[in-house]
């Protein structure tokens, strides 16, 4: 799957980076200890509540200098624990026959003993193939349910901007489902939307925790969708979906049911999408959109890998103002952005000049939605 994202001239390289795989003799210990600290806190932070799974095997590696070592094989910017365990769930996924693989069913408890002797065993055994894969893959979780916070977003554009029809450029969009939000049902707290091209097999399932997201939309105006992504990932062909597949975790089997669903959705009407880095794309769809239709570009867990992290925010808004010199452009974002609690960032550019606001907190998967109805937040 291709090397790393080349760095634009003047763009920082992202500042997490694992030397511990440059030179294996080289292992600096201070890295080691902070790739420690990241499976850490990806047990207690990201793990806690969905994957108790993830949790312990991730502590496990935190223990292990070995493993940890396998782990800094992934590359600059790839967050190394959900694509170790992707790696590992692929395997196992592949039929694979080892006393870890009842766990990955998502049923069966594993206790913190049983995991370390267990996943040092599999890695083991396995070390070549889990190696190849966390080294030249890259995490492509493409996440259906956040379609169901971009929604609202594209709502309330539609309510703010003139009749002009809307076109999606959807960045980072990895198979491009969420190019195909106008195919999906979706239940916001029991409350169902349907829209004229809904599948009602495929439901999205969201949890409004606060604030009255708008929900009113005319899917009509909204022409032209078109995804870029660095490695697209080709929805028709099976082996490149089912890496996409074995990136959701063992327990969150409702995830893997919808992101199948969705899967199949876009088999029969695959979205477009441009490949290729966003670097170079971005200027030329600026250029190519007409001036009748507003544009607006989406990154929805995709700022950290194009632009780096921390401040990769920042050098998308200095990218997207200098584009707008040429026409106005709406953007809307989801990430962490150094916060703890993911958040939705609607932000305008026209003539250089620019405006952001924080319009809402939400799942990292779209399972809830906190709509700040008077963003107190300007920018980030
Ligand atoms: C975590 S995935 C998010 C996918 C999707 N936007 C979603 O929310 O479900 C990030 C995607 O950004 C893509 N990506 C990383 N660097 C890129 C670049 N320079 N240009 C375009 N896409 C890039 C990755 O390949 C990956 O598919």
């Amino acid at each position: 799957m291709g090397g790393p994202a080349r760095p634009e001239p003047g763009r920082r390289r992202p500042a997490h980076r694992h030397r511990l795989h440059d030179h294996r003799r080289s292992v600096v210990v201070t890295d080691r200890a902070q790739l420690a600290e990241t499976f850490r806190r990806f047990a207690d932070q990201q793990c806690a509540g969905l994957s108790p799974l993830y949790a312990t095997l991730s502590h496990a590696v935190a223990r292990s200098n070995d493993l940890l070592d396998l782990a800094a094989r992934t590359r600059p910017g790839q967050p190394a624990p959900n694509l170790l365990l992707g790696g590992i769930h692929h395997i196992l996924r592949r039929g694979v026959q080892h006393p870890l693989a009842p766990y990955f069913t998502g049923h069966e408890h594993l206790d913190a003993d049983h995991a370390d002797s267990l996943l040092a065993d599999f890695c083991r055994r396995h070390r070549a193939r889990i190696e190849r894969i966390i080294s030249t893959r890259s995490v492509q979780t493409n996440e259906p349910g956040r379609c169901a916070v971009l929604l609202p977003a594209f709502a309330a554009l539609q309510q703010q901007l003139d009749e002009r029809s809307i076109r999606i450029v959807d960045v980072g969009a990895s198979a491009g489902l969420n190019l195909l939000w106008n195919r999906y049902t979706y239940d916001y707290g029991g409350q169902r939307l349907t829209l004229p091209d809904s599948d009602p097999a495929t439901v999205l399932a969201c949890d409004i925790r606060g604030g009255t997201p708008p929900l009113s939309i005319d899917a009509a105006r909204f022409v032209r969708p078109v995804g870029i992504e660095l490695h697209p990932v080709d929805v028709t062909d099976t082996e490149a979906t089912e890496w996409l597949v074995s990136l959701t975790w063992p327990e969150q089997t409702a995830r893997m049911r919808t992101l199948n669903a969705a899967l199949a959705l876009a088999s029969r009407t695959p979205p477009t999408i441009l490949a290729g880095p966003a670097e170079e794309h971005l200027a030329d769809v600026v250029a190519e959109t007409p001036i009748d239709q507003h544009l607006v570009f989406v990154f929805s867990w995709s700022i950290y890998q194009i632009f780096g992290s921390p401040g990769g925010r920042d050098r998308l808004a200095a990218t997207l103002a200098d584009l707008s010199q040429q026409r106005p452009i709406h953007e809307i974002s989801i990430g962490h952005f150094g916060h703890d609690t993911p958040r939705m960032i609607m932000a305008s550019y026209d003539a250089g000049i620019s405006r952001s606001d924080v319009v809402a907190h939400c799942d990292v998967y779209g399972n809830w939605l906190d709509w700040l109805t008077d963003p107190a937040h300007p920018g980030i």
